[in-house]
């Protein structure tokens, strides 16, 4: 088990270009890989849940070179080329792996089984084996969790109308990459708006999609063809463990270059902004359908806030680190209609609140949120639990405040293999 100590830290200062965004670096290989040309890559995250999908796409037949730097060139197969794997497939820490794949694999003439480490086997995939299943796919898990073993179905998918029980991108996106491979038309409406890489990316690939408000419309059957191109933008989830550490570490001023900007993802700046957060956003651009802009964020005087449901899935990931703005903010912060961050890589909400009640934070855990009244934080040891947002979360928590020793903080490498570099390369002290 990996620990990292952190020493409390001075003022963040520099430049910094966060890796590539996570989400979207799954979806480029995998429809790079089901398109029948090349496609080049530029700034794929380098993290080890997306070269657990780069196997399992090379294991499914599909060419793609040994990424360099965020650059690689995928030999796609064909929507209809992909082969049976040799092997059981491994989607290692990566939920988004394992459900989006779940939906390709459902359309193909051939079994596959999908599995994963410790904390994947935990997680629910009822949420994707329900409306695969409502299609006709033929696939079980394990008392509704990993490992999935995907048989093909009887008489191929049929096109469906379906409204997830959870804001999950992940279940929209699973479905809608079946409805690739179903006839008829699939439809998926959401109650809470969830990221939209799949789409976007699908949009670019031309496939057979449309949204109109809440629902995406896919007709199966259809074609897909590269863009030829696609750049990564740089992952908001990561860049908000520099936004939340340079807003609570006095002094700071630090500049994140490239980062991501998609209105479903960008929860941290709106609730950091609430919190009386000095961030400022310039050089807006598009990029292969993706907006992007560079961020300048500098030190304030946070005030705690109250969250609802409807703020969480556009900052779904990056609550561990909100938690620690919250306990070093002024005044109280809750939020409410999060139990979902109980179903993640670890229970996030159980693993941040016992990290920061041991640093001496005065917060009460509730079954679908946190209370959190600010203060100041102490030197302890805290457990990560193995999951990569609270470990990073819990080593920004140590810096600005006076030191911790975080446990079991291995998985950092699934989102963000550059995270001590980077934490030195801005004045941290790990
Ligand atoms: C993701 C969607 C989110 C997010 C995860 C990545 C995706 O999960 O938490 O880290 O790439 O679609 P849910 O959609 O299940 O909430």
């Amino acid at each position: 088990m990996e620990r990292i100590t952190i020493e409390p830290s001075g003022a963040l200062q520099g430049t910094l270009r966060v890796p590539g965004d996570k989400s979207i670096s799954h979806r480029a290989l995998m429809l790079s890989a089901l398109a029948p040309e090349h496609t080049e890559i530029y700034g794929l995250l380098m993290g080890e849940d997306v070269l657990a999908t780069r196997a399992a796409m090379i294991a499914l037949g599909a060419g793609i070179s040994e990424p360099e730097d965020g650059y690689c060139v995928v030999d796609g197969v064909g929507l209809y080329g992909l082969l049976a794997p040799l092997e059981h497939l491994d989607m290692g820490n990566s939920g988004t792996a394992m459900r989006l794949l779940a939906g390709i694999l459902a359309g193909q003439r051939f079994e596959a089984t999908l599995f994963g480490d410790e904390s994947l086997t935990r997680r629910p995939m009822r949420r994707v084996i329900d409306p695969l299943t409502a299609m006709g796919a033929s696939i079980t898990g394990d008392d509704g969790r990993p490992p999935l073993v995907v048989r093909p179905a009887g008489d191929g998918l049929r096109g469906i109308n379906y409204t997830p029980p959870v804001a999950s991108a992940q279940v929209k996106s699973c479905v809608v990459l079946a409805g690739l491979y179903a006839k008829g038309t699939t439809r998926v409406t959401e109650t809470l708006p969830t990221r939209d890489h799949t789409e976007r990316m699908l949009a670019a690939f031309g496939a057979p999609l449309e949204v109109d408000g809440e629902t995406v419309i896919v007709r199966g059957g259809g074609q897909i063809h590269t863009p030829g191109r696609i750049d990564v933008p740089g992952d908001i989830s990561s860049a908000a463990f520099w936004l939340v550490a340079a807003s609570v570490i006095p002094g700071s001023d630090l500049r994140l270059e490239g980062v991501g900007m998609n209105p479903r993802r960008t929860g941290i700046l709106g609730l950091l902004e609430r919190m009386g957060g000095a961030i400022t956003i310039t050089n807006e651009r598009e990029v292969c359908g993706e907006p992007v802009a560079d961020l300048r964020v500098r030190h304030a005087r946070l005030r705690g806030i109250d969250i609802g449901a409807a703020d969480v899935p556009a900052a779904i990931d990056e609550f561990p680190v909100l938690f620690v703005a919250a306990a070093l903010a002024e005044g109280t912060t809750v939020l409410s209609g999060a139990e979902e961050l109980r179903a993640k890589e670890s229970d996030r909400i159980a693993v941040m609140a016992k990290g920061l009640a041991a640093m001496g934070a005065n917060l009460e855990e509730r079954p679908d949120g946190i209370r959190i009244e600010g203060g100041s934080l102490r030197q302890a040891a805290v457990d990560a639990a193995e999951d990569h947002r609270c470990a990073m979360a819990l080593l920004i928590a140590g810096a600005a405040a006076a030191g911790a020793e975080v446990h079991d903080t291995e998985n950092i490498r699934t989102s963000y293999p550059d995270f001590l570099a980077h934490a030195k390369a801005v004045g941290l002290r790990p």
